[in-house]
């Protein structure tokens, strides 16, 4: 079963609002959105950028480098270069503390 560890306060992210951190010796992306709080993989999979560097406009997070955008809720390629979706991981809010379980099947 994922185990959940906090990452970070929600007061720490504003709404529309994104943040790098890392778990487990993985750098993850969390997104806050009217959607709700998502974290991804940090690390577009088109080449070797960083999405915390581009820009999130609701759900679409969309990459630094070539532009490629991607679904914030599950991951899934909205738009070229990529073809590979991003890997997501699951997210509770507890009080005021983001907590991440990193997917055994994204490590
Ligand atoms: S590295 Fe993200 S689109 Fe190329």
């Amino acid at each position: 079963m994922a185990q959940f560890a906090a990452v970070m306060r929600l007061a720490e992210l504003p709404l529309g609002g994104m943040r790098a951190c890392m778990l487990g010796g993985r750098e993850l992306l969390i997104c806050r959105t009217r959607a709700g709080v998502f974290a991804l993989d940090n690390t577009c999979t088109h080449a070797d950028a960083r999405l915390s560097e581009g820009r999130l406009r609701a759900t679409r997070l969309v990459c630094p480098l070539h532009g490629a955008a991607f679904d914030v809720r599950d991951g899934r390629v909205l738009g070229a270069p990529a073809e590979t979706p991003l890997p997501t991981h699951a997210v509770r809010v507890a009080e005021d503390s983001i907590e991440v379980a990193v997917s055994p099947a994204a490590a």
